[in-house]
């Protein structure tokens, strides 16, 4: 599939995304040693298996892909295409190395340049997180276009409300920011996805906990516009508590 990247602003542009990309070429290594494996995780991959099952060989873009475990590598064994993005040249290099029958693009997820309706699935396991919140409606719509109709995105976004959030994690300087559950289900309504999942859970290695998402862009046009009230508490019950 012919992909580039428009430019690359997590490795040349300043801020918060660049931040990120360089703690990620510092930890590479040592996030996979210490979160390389997560019940949580392989449930949502077990599910984005589940959704792609249909298509033998499905076209899957993995966002944040890191070192592309688990994700990337289980996908493309199973027969999947998968082009893998992933802001830090470190964390590009470990997954060539571990997925060798993906792509990859060692870009920010928001400048790529994909062919819409190319993707029958995006995966965005932890790195929406990593992004200025205020991007995240944007992203949003990108996802929605680069899905073909009924194509699907498989995610974990923020449970809880963060603005921007700079500070020492595993060591180095990083960057957290997200919405919480409510502004999300809004956000990616305006997108054009239906959601079909969400569900707050802690993370079984870190005290943390993630929104994990399943939102399709739906095969007729979503009706635009914000959500009414009854509608948002209807949505409510999508997302459940799990502790
Ligand atoms: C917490 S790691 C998750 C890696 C992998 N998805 C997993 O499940 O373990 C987050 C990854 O997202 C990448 N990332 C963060 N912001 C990004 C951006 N704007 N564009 C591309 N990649 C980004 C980071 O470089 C990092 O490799």
């Amino acid at each position: 599939m012919a992909s580039r990247a428009r430019q690359n602003d997590a490795s040349d542009g300043f801020g918060p995304k660049r931040l990120v990309a360089m703690g990620y070429d510092k930890i590479a290594e040592e996030y996979l040693a210490r979160y390389g494996s997560s019940s949580v995780r392989d449930r949502w991959l077990s599910q984005l298996v589940m959704l792609v099952a249909p298509r033998v060989r499905a076209r899957i873009l993995d966002l944040g892909c890191g070192a592309g475990i688990p994700l990337t590598r289980h996908l493309t064994l199973l027969g999947h295409y998968v082009l893998g993005v992933d802001a830090s040249a470190r964390q590009i290099a470990l997954a060539r190395r571990n997925a060798p029958l993906a792509d990859f693009i060692h870009a920010d997820m928001t400048t790529i340049d994909v062919p819409a309706a190319s993707f029958d699935a995006v995966a965005a396991f932890y790195s929406i997180t990593h992004m200025p919140r205020r991007e995240h409606a944007g992203l949003f719509k990108q996802i929605a276009e680069w899905l073909r109709p009924g194509g699907v995105l498989v995610g974990s976004l923020g449970a809880a409300a963060l603005p921007d959030w700079q500070g020492e994690w595993m060591g180095t300087e990083m960057f957290f920011s997200h919405y919480d559950a409510d502004t999300y289900i809004v956000l990616l309504r305006e997108a054009g996805f239906a959601i079909e999942r969400m569900e707050q859970l802690d993370q079984d290695n870190e005290v943390t906990r993630f929104l994990w998402t399943v939102a399709r862009r739906p095969t007729a046009p979503a009706r635009a516009g914000r959500l009414r009230r009854t509608e948002r508490s209807e949505l409510r019950g999508i997302y459940s508590n799990s502790r």
